[in-house]
């Protein structure tokens, strides 16, 4: 290791080593086992004699905080347990907003049965291709050509790769020049709000809807107003009247699971071109449709050039892997370029080489045609148990996605209700954990993404128990 040491003056030179090294070892920089440089090498670093150092070595192992091994070397030697952190007393504050905002969700561990919305079954992912292509990418050494690399709206390759997916996939209108590589939706929303808002700003979202938007649209200095929605999706009728912006997910309402119908698109587009408001298109899991005919996402519905549509990987790939994207007009495509390259410059690359490749390869597609009959196959036996066995659960009807949702009856403490079925190790959101200003009707959403079919029959008797201890005490069948 490169061990950083600096000598002031030319006095007590050991002394200062010895007082540097023995900081270092206390407060956890160096650690037990880990080899100091050479008594020579460190000498020649630091352009003193070689005894000096020697001094400095042998007065902290005579303290026992080294210990050398002839032919090995000198090693720090274990000093119990030990700290170091920024320092605890600062002056300094964060702005009072980030007070409020807290992470969501709290991911609890020892789950068994994990319900809770918005997770893929990474069993499906198909290591060994993503694994062949990510290898090749981080040979291609092209990528590390400063000349070519680090386009801020992301990799050429991939933006083409994801416009031809999204025009095929989903109908989105769009040239690789109007696609922005984002890290996830997430930051598909930050750059929009950078973009297009001022602090101050009423942006009007769902409710219930998607709480990491709100806290993004909140930390921003964002005025979030929530609108009601009913089984036609958003209220159009409801929205407020100073509205610079619209937050929304039409394809699958997030997280009740109903389509936003087709006279409420066309309202919700009406309306925002006539007080010239920006339309956000949330579409996070829409590759997923089981059934029913696909109603075209609002952007290419959009005459009008105000809809900027937001995708994501996390469903289709991974989570972890944070890729997504924007697409936006052309009038924007400079803004936003530049918004990306202030944030942080561009999107990692070898990572974005391999999905352009595995998309390509058309390997992008037959992973979501494999996955799509899985969670079909667990979205319809998810609807039935909920409809055949629980009295007090209403669905809602959906048919495309990870999740679906039931309401309750008015008054169930859905949110009491969870934290028990959680006791029982069964995992899952309650309808009013998504309120915005609510009120929200009591329910449950169920994701079935990560809970593999006979775990569902599984998972849901257990819960079915939790709801009956609640209501009228039952067997389970
Ligand atoms: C409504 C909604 N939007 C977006 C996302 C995904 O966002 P990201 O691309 O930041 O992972 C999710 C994931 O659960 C979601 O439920």
């Amino acid at each position: 290791m490169d061990l950083h040491v600096s000598l002031m003056g030319r006095r007590d030179l050991a002394g200062q080593i010895y007082q540097q090294l023995r900081a270092a070892i206390l407060d956890g920089r160096l650690r037990a086992g880990e080899a100091l440089p050479p008594t020579r090498e460190l000498a020649r670093r630091l352009e003193i004699s070689r005894n000096t150092v020697a001094v400095a070595y042998d007065r902290l192992t005579a303290e026992g905080f080294l210990s050398s091994r002839v032919g090995a070397g000198t090693f720090v030697q274990e000093t119990g347990p030990v700290s170091r952190g920024a320092p605890a007393a600062s002056p300094l504050r964060p702005r009072g907003i980030w007070n409020e905002i807290s992470a969501w969700p709290a991911w609890t561990p020892g789950v068994r049965w994990d319900f809770r919305a918005g997770l893929p079954d990474v069993r499906l992912f198909p290591y060994e291709s993503w694994r062949r292509i990510m290898a090749g990418r981080l040979r291609a050494s092209a990528l590390d050509d400063p000349a070519a690399a680090g386009d801020p709206a992301g990799l050429p390759d991939l933006r083409r790769a994801i416009a031809r997916h999204v025009g095929v996939s989903r109908s989105v209108r769009a040239t690789a020049d109007d696609v922005v590589v984002t890290s996830g939706i997430q930051q598909a929303l930050d750059l929009i709000v950078r973009v297009l808002l001022e602090p101050g700003d009423v942006v009007a979202v769902e409710d219930p809807g998607y709480p990491p938007a709100h806290l993004l649209l909140r930390a921003a200095g964002m005025r979030v107003r929530g609108v009601p929605v009913d089984a036609e999706g958003l209220r159009v009728d409801a929205l407020p009247a100073d509205a610079r912006a619209v937050y929304v997910t039409p394809s699958h309402q997030f997280p009740l699971g109903m389509p936003m119908s087709l006279p409420r698109r066309r309202a919700l587009l009406d309306w925002a071109r006539r007080r010239d408001v920006v339309v956000v298109e949330d579409d996070y899991d829409t590759e997923y449709r089981y059934g029913g005919r696909p109603i075209e996402p609002l952007q290419s519905l959009d005459e009008d050039g105000r809809v900027l549509y937001m995708g994501t990987f996390s469903k289709i790939m991974r989570p972890v892997l944070r890729l997504g994207f924007l697409v936006a007009p052309p009038a924007l495509h400079r803004a936003f370029r530049m918004a990306r390259y202030v944030s942080s410059w561009h999107a990692e690359l070898p990572t974005q080489a391999a999905l352009a490749r595995f998309i390509e390869e058309g390997l992008l597609a037959r992973h979501i045609r494999r996955s799509r009959r899985e969670y079909q196959a667990r979205h319809e036996r998810v609807a039935e148990l909920v409809d055949e066995r629980f009295d007090d659960l209403a669905l809602i009807p959906s048919a495309a996605g990870l999740h679906l949702s039931a309401t309750l009856p008015d008054g169930t403490d859905d949110a009491r209700l969870v934290r028990r079925a959680l006791a029982e190790g069964v995992g899952l959101f309650a309808l009013s954990e998504f309120a915005v200003t609510g009120p929200v009707v009591p329910g449950l959403v169920f994701g079935y993404g990560a809970v593999a079919r006979p775990e569902i029959d599984i998972g849901l008797a257990r819960l079915r128990e939790v709801i009956a201890g609640r209501d009228a005490p039952g067997p389970a069948t």
